[in-house]
């Protein structure tokens, strides 16, 4: 944005506008000249719209449209609170048209008696919440499993049909019926004529999300129109055999035992915004997925390559290139959002494509990396108590799709094209997607029995323990006596991630179930390099055993992070570093960061003698009489009362040792501030669980509505995927802290070895696979 005009600042209006235009908000603010031009119908923003309101994300992220009439809220932790209150912010808008449409058509549709209203996506509390917990068995983890064998059939016998090809439009010849025809059997309906649904589907968008122009209204609502009769007829054929399967009969069931809460509007409106639910959200995302991928071959090429990655790479799919792409919302009261006034009435248009673009909330945003982290934090899906009931289906058909195309057509690349979308502020995939490939080259030519490969499915959010990427030892290095140190570099020149001190990687020892996690002791300026030491624990449980006695110079091993839960803070006046035996690997990598960022520090030291002691000669030089080692042996065993014994204003203790040594620096620390010590722990306290001698117990879960039973025999965690609700996990025993969930009331029984004392005290937050409520009832902001 220039500045060549004064920026404003009202009340109510946190924003320096830049250049403005002649317009105002309802509030009285003046609308900025970019804010004046946004249209989301425009070619730019149907092309690319997190890219097209950049300029409101990062300087601007609330403004008013006035050719939309509505505000437009581009960043993650925006659009998160409103999807967070649903009584402030009502769903009652997000089938409406957003083009309002003039008489002749309204009078068409009115001459089909078309009257969709409310189903659930739209429903507003009280109504909601009792109708979704009605109707939401049909989408738990367990039920959805029995789809899987027919996706997989359809995705097989469609990719049969063009595998000789060597060129296909994958939307046309299979992407859009395949969604379609899983989502009638979902919903129940008998497979009609596909090519009419397909009129009818997309008549509906344009009809919601779209802009007709005049002359094309009256079609589109013709077609509207046809479509709610034909959901009418539906549903009445339904009714006749209420038992047979199908989330519509189980809800003409359900409509039998809570006639109020399961409404006759409700279901006529379902039958027909179902079918476009579950059907165009899907065909769009698997499109766009498939399109990205191809424009990265590289990371195409990994995928084909290890099939492990797709849950994932769905998840980043999904999150870098969504298929909805705004949202909306009414608010009810004044109120604010970002600092913004919205007075009740207000429309909202909350972008949440833009929202999974946010640096704030995703490092690199932009960058398409299939293993990121926290894909799954998208909000494609929406959040809170309307969070698409739907993504696990949606999760499964994709990764089936990605997982046939990546096994049969593996060298299957973009053809040259220029992607068009049917202009509308929400649904968003390409109308074609054209692809070739050499069918001389396709591997069942040569391997028949590849077309029946297949691998399990993953329902739900991908789990962290498959996004593994390979590595090549290029140095195994006696260290110390019974430590090796393994020195671990990319196999094909492509860069490995760059990560901080404090992080640690997992190895895969052997297998994949024989995972060990081993903190990385290196240079974190060293790009493209991973160092860790390993010590040969004969009592362990085998991983150190096979790095000691398998691992080579030459090898391939398979590894997952680099993950940082011991960071240090760059910005301390002080830090004090304590390691104990081969506690040394991480603190070791923190004191050099803290040399080199200049900070004042100290490096204490200890070990049984200084032959079992890594890296000494290395650390001497490095941080002279910063350094002090103790080694029993010579007498010389560390005080860390004496040592602790006064806090230091502005100074951090970071340790990491054996339990014996963290546990005596947390008394040793009690006098010091909360959180001023920060402990790395190698190995879980955590017993299993034994459900003779646990209590069940009840958690609420405020942002999505549900009550959630967590009986003796099961994890939080588990509990609540079995809920469709996505936590993210990573060790799961106590360990990492990539569960945690924030406690809004009662008391946790903490098991994990993550927290501090004052966090555990504090109760307002948790790991959820291991901890649990203390009595009663736990609420978690979920
Ligand atoms: C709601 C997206 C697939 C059924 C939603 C919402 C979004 C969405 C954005 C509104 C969320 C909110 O207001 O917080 C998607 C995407 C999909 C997909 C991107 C595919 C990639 C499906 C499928 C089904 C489905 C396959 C059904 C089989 C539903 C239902 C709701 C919903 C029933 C309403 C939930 C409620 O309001 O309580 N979806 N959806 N969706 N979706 Fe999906
Ligand atoms: Fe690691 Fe829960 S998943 S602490």
């Amino acid at each position: 944005m220039s500045d060549t005009a004064m920026p404003s600042r009202t009340s109510g209006c946190p924003v320096a506008h830049g250049p403005l235009s002649s317009e105002r908000t309802p509030t009285g603010c003046p609308v900025s000249a970019r804010a004046a031009e946004f249209d989301p119908f425009e070619d730019g923003y149907q092309q690319d719209p997190p890219e097209y309101v950049r300029w409101a994300r990062e300087k601007e992220p609330i403004f008013f449209s006035p050719k939309l009439g509505y505000w437009v809220i581009t960043r993650y932790d925006d659009i998160k609170a409103v999807f967070r209150d649903n009584i402030t912010f009502s769903p009652s808008n997000a089938l409406e048209k957003i083009t309002p449409t003039g008489d002749e058509a309204n009078a068409v549709l009115a001459s089909y008696g078309f009257a969709l209203n409310r189903t659930l996506v739209n429903e507003d509390e009280p109504a909601h919440m009792p109708r979704r917990r009605a109707l939401m068995d049909p989408f738990t983890p367990e039920a959805l499993r029995h789809h899987e064998p027919m996706v997989r059939e359809l995705a097989r016998s469609y990719v049969d049909r063009f595998i000789d090809d060597g060129r296909a439009d994958l939307v046309d010849q299979m992407l859009w019926e395949i969604p379609l025809t899983v989502a009638l059997h979902f919903l129940g309906v008998p497979e009609e004529d596909m090519d009419t649904l397909r009129k009818y589907s997309i008549a509906h968008t344009v009809n919601t999300w779209g802009r007709p122009k005049p002359e094309e209204q009256v079609a589109v609502a013709h077609a509207v129109g046809n479509f709610w009769q034909y959901a009418g007829k539906v549903l009445e054929k339904m009714r006749q055999d209420p038992d047979a399967p199908g989330w519509m009969q189980y809800g003409i069931r359900k409509q039998k035992l809570h006639p109020e809460v399961v409404t006759d509007s409700y279901l006529h409106s379902m039958m027909m915004a179902g079918i476009v639910a579950a059907h165009e959200t899907t065909a769009n995302a698997t499109a766009n997925a498939v399109k990205l991928l191809l424009q990265h071959p590289q990371v195409w090429q990994e995928l084909c390559e290890d099939p492990g990655l797709i849950p994932n790479a769905v998840e980043e799919c999904v999150r870098h290139n969504g298929s909805v792409a705004a949202w909306r919302r009414l608010v009810t009261r004044d109120t604010q959002v970002g600092g913004v006034d919205l007075p009740a009435g207000s429309r909202l248009l909350i972008v949440t494509s833009s929202a999974n673009h946010d640096e704030a909330h995703f490092s690199d945003a932009d960058l398409f990396d299939i293993r990121r982290d926290n894909a799954s934090d998208h909000l494609t899906f929406g959040y809170g108590s309307h969070q698409c009931m739907g993504k696990n289906l949606a999760r499964m058909e994709m990764q089936i799709f990605l997982e046939e195309f990546t096994r049969r057509l593996p060298h299957m690349r973009l053809s040259e094209q220029r992607f068009s979308y049917v202009p509308n502020t929400s649904f968003r995939g390409p109308e074609h997607l054209w692809v070739e490939w050499d069918p001389a080259a396709n591997p069942e030519r040569r391997n028949p029995a590849l077309r029946a490969v297949q691998v399990p499915v993953r329902i739900g959010e991908p789990s962290r323990h498959a996004i593994t990427r390979p590595v090549v030892v290029e140095r195994v290095t006696p260290v110390a006596e019974g430590i090796v140190k393994l020195r671990l570099v990319s196999p094909d020149g492509k860069p490995l991630p760059r990560w901080t001190a404090g992080s640690h990687i997992d190895v895969e020892c052997g297998s994949p179930e024989r995972s060990r996690q081993y903190s990385l002791c290196g240079d974190p300026g060293e790009a493209g390099v991973l160092e860790i030491a390993v010590l040969h624990e004969p009592e362990g449980r085998g991983g150190s055993a096979w790095v000691h006695a398998q691992v080579k110079a030459g090898d391939r091993l398979r590894i997952r992070g680099p993950r940082n839960h011991f960071r240090l803070d760059e910005s301390l006046a002080k830090a004090i570093f304590i390691a104990g035996g081969i506690g040394i690997t991480p603190v070791s990598a923190m004191a050099r960061r803290a040399k080199a960022l200049g900070m004042d520090y100290e490096l204490h030291y200890s070990g049984r003698n200084r032959a079992r002691m890594a890296f000494l000669d290395e650390l001497a030089a490095l941080h002279g009489e910063r350094l002090q080692v103790h080694a029993s042996d010579e007498g010389r065993r560390c005080d860390l009362r004496a040592l602790l014994a006064e806090p230091v204003a502005g100074a951090q203790v970071y340790a990491c040792g054996p339990l014996r040594m963290l546990e005596a620096l947390e008394d040793c620390c009690a006098a010091w501030p909360e959180g001023a010590l920060r402990v790395e722990h190698f190995e879980s306290t955590l017993a299993t669980l034994d459900p003779s001698k646990e209590q069940a117990f009840e958690v609420e879960l405020k942002d999505s509505g549900l009550v959630v039973n967590v009986p003796p025999g099961q994890t939080l965690l588990s509990a609540l995927r079995a809920a469709n609700v996505d936590v993210q996990s990573d060790c799961e025993e106590g360990l990492c802290g990539s569960c945690e969930v924030r406690v809004l009331s009662g008391k946790v029984d903490h098991r994990d070895v993550v927290l501090t004392r004052p966090e555990r005290e504090a109760h307002n937050k948790m790991m959820a696979c291991c901890s649990r409520a203390c009595e009663g009832r736990l609420v978690l902001e979920l």
